[in-house]
């Protein structure tokens, strides 16, 4: 006896591949044409045709599966660097449903390819989509209840599949469940006395105990121990809020310090970060609360502290503060991480890091991550220092670049009489950059320093053919209201006058009304938002007011404004309608989440 026709399938018996109950292969009880797999229940042997629409189907499956299994990863490395919980949640349903597809698109492939009956690859197909086993040796003829096996079979895995679906349902819930647990302050114990709560804390698995690591002093390094695994982007970066001691102090050159910070009870340090991010700083100084940024020089892969180094200032508020009168066994208060400038080693195939003076420790942080991984792209290193003597990480950077070959380390010193420095003298140039890096227009180029140098770099880097979007700028540069005035620094609790201060800033056109604080303040159209914030006593955080440390995002609830600098504002969080205070200008009115 031959094997039954193949139907053909109209286009109404195809489900669309999403559909977790219907596929290819019919729906069941459907529409009145005899779905495909019933087809496949009655034949005898598998024909050419069936075959062939059998394998054209699972790749289609496997496809779509697969690439809703990449958009969701994409989507939820986004949701978690933007820290929003229903973007994660959606990000991860959608995963979940591409792996349902790949899967039962792999599990047919392989009943077919395994040479299995017909009907057992009918089941195959079913089982993929309902996880429900499938049973072999059923007559389709006859069965109890004068129901005939086709009907009974089908109403068991109507019942099955609905029962895989709450099952599913459920375990998905779970996992959320999971995840927003490790996501909550309370899974990571909070260290005795630790005067904060958390606010938001790292996504990240439990850490592991980390080897000590090689110190970063000025000290020739000695053996590199091995490293941890490390936060991938989608584990790091939910915020924390909370004190770390100060454990141990280097002095990497006669302006320069590293301090390291570690868990006041001891343990791994209670939140993930990327290379390249940095922390706010909180200190009363002089009965003043000022607050400061600092780029976390240490790599992701310690997870038993943070380090980070900063140069004195003359007279800088914070920097002084810092290298005067911190001292072993002190806490600071940080908040963190923040920074969108940051190279995992996924991004791009090789990297270019460019840097002047302190502008050095994000792309150390990047360098001691991407080594510690083995990172196996050219990583280019380009440092500008005023002297040898002011050359920080001097010996660590040899140290590394003895070891990963793939590290490439060149540096200049603006100024190199009476020493032994037989490298480059003078600045940063064009023909330096194109000396060291081969190619550099095709490259990722990183790029952090004082302004004048930073603005040197990037004319350069445009004359060498580097696409602006090729082209990644952190600025330390300093905050306009961040210099101290005569009077001050920033007052702890800014002065908050009564709720519409019509007179806070001259010249004012339009309003911004502050929706959380119910104030009103007048915006000047040369003014942020984050000046008429301030001017009427509603506080926002902020660090570097240039628009590159992301810190002061505020959700625009009406109104439109322009920003001159957007760096530290991830183009999705800007189509969210997230903007910069410190940037947002405008000439009509706003209503702002604040
Ligand atoms: C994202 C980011 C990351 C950063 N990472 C680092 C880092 O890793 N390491 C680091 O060292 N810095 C870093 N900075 C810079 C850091 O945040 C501070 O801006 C820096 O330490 C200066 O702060 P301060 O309080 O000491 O100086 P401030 O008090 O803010 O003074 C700023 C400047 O003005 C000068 N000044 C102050 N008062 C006067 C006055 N009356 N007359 C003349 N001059 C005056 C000071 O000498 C100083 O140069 C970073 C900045 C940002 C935005
Ligand atoms: S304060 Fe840094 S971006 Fe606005």
């Amino acid at each position: 006896m031959g094997a039954p026709p193949l139907p053909m399938l109209p286009p109404a018996t195809i489900a669309p591949s999403g559909d977790a109950g219907c596929g290819a292969m019919g729906c069941m009880g459907g529409s009145g044409t005899k779905p495909f797999y019933a087809t496949l229940m009655d034949m005898p042997s598998l024909t050419p045709e069936a075959r062939r629409f059998i394998e054209t189907e699972a790749g289609k499956r496997l496809g779509s599966g697969s690439e809703a299994i990449t958009t969701g990863q994409a989507l939820l490395h986004h949701a978690l660097s933007a820290n929003d919980p229903a973007a994660m949640q959606r990000a991860i349903a959608d995963v979940r449903l591409g792996v349902l597809q790949a899967e039962s698109g792999a599990a047919a492939l392989l009943a077919v390819n395994e040479g299995q009956p017909p009907r057992q690859i009918a089941l195959t197909w079913i089982k993929g989509q309902t996880s429900v086993p499938a049973t072999v040796g059923m007559s389709m003829n006859e069965g109890p209840w004068g129901l005939s096996w086709y009907h009974l079979t089908t109403m068991v895995f109507l019942v099955a599949f609905m029962l895989g679906a709450i099952l599913i349902h459920y375990a998905r819930l779970r996992r959320i469940d999971g995840l927003v647990q490790r996501l909550t302050p309370g899974a990571t114990p909070a260290p005795a006395g630790n005067p904060k709560p958390v606010a938001r804390t790292d996504s990240g698995t439990a850490p592991k105990p980390a080897p000590p690591s090689v110190p970063t002093t000025s000290a020739a390094p000695t053996q590199k121990p091995p490293t941890t695994e490390a936060p991938t982007p989608a584990k790091a970066s939910m915020r924390w809020s909370g004190a770390l001691r100060v454990a141990q102090i280097f002095r990497e050159t006669p302006f320069v310090k590293t301090f390291r910070l570690m868990e006041p009870t001891e343990g791994p340090i209670p939140f993930s970060f990327l290379p390249g991010q940095f922390l706010n700083f909180s200190a009363e100084i002089d009965g003043k609360r000022i607050q400061r940024s600092y780029t976390i020089a240490s790599s992701p892969t310690q997870r038993d502290y943070v380090e980070f180094t900063v140069k004195r200032e003359d007279q800088g508020a914070e920097s002084r503060y810092l290298h005067d009168n911190i001292a072993v066994g002190d806490h600071l208060d940080v908040s963190g991480p923040f920074g969108v400038f940051t190279f995992t080693g996924t991004e791009t195939a090789s990297i270019v890091l460019i840097s002047g003076g302190v502008g050095i420790t994000p792309m150390m942080c990047v360098t001691r991550y991407l080594t510690d991984r083995n990172f196996t792209g050219d990583i280019f290193f380009l440092h500008g220092a005023r002297s040898t003597q002011n050359y920080i990480f001097r010996e660590e950077l040899e140290y590394l670049q003895k070891r990963h070959e793939n590290l490439h380390v060149v540096a200049t010193m603006e100024s190199a009489e009476g020493t032994a420095w037989s490298g480059t003298v003078g600045l940063i140039s064009k023909e330096f950059i194109e000396r060291a890096v081969p190619e550099i227009s095709r490259r990722r180029v990183h790029v952090c320093g004082p302004p004048p140098m930073m603005e040197a770099v990037k004319a350069a880097l445009a004359e060498l053919g580097v696409p602006n979007g090729k082209i990644k700028t952190e600025s330390f540069g300093l905050a306009k209201g961040a210099v101290p005035a005569p009077d001050a620094t920033l007052p702890a609790v800014p002065p908050a006058p009564s709720a519409t201060v019509a007179a806070a800033i001259p010249s004012a056109q339009a309003e911004v009304q502050f929706s959380k604080s119910g104030k009103t303040g007048l915006l000047a159209p040369d003014k942020c938002v984050l000046e008429a914030a301030e001017a009427i006593g509603v506080a926002i955080d902020f660090s570097c007011r240039v628009g590159t440390c992301g810190i002061c995002v505020v959700p625009l609830l009406d109104g439109s404004v322009t920003m001159e600098v957007e760096e530290g504002l991830p183009p999705e969080d800007k189509a969210r309608g997230i903007i910069l205070a410190c940037q947002a200008k405008s000439a009509g009115n706003l209503v702002v989440d604040a």
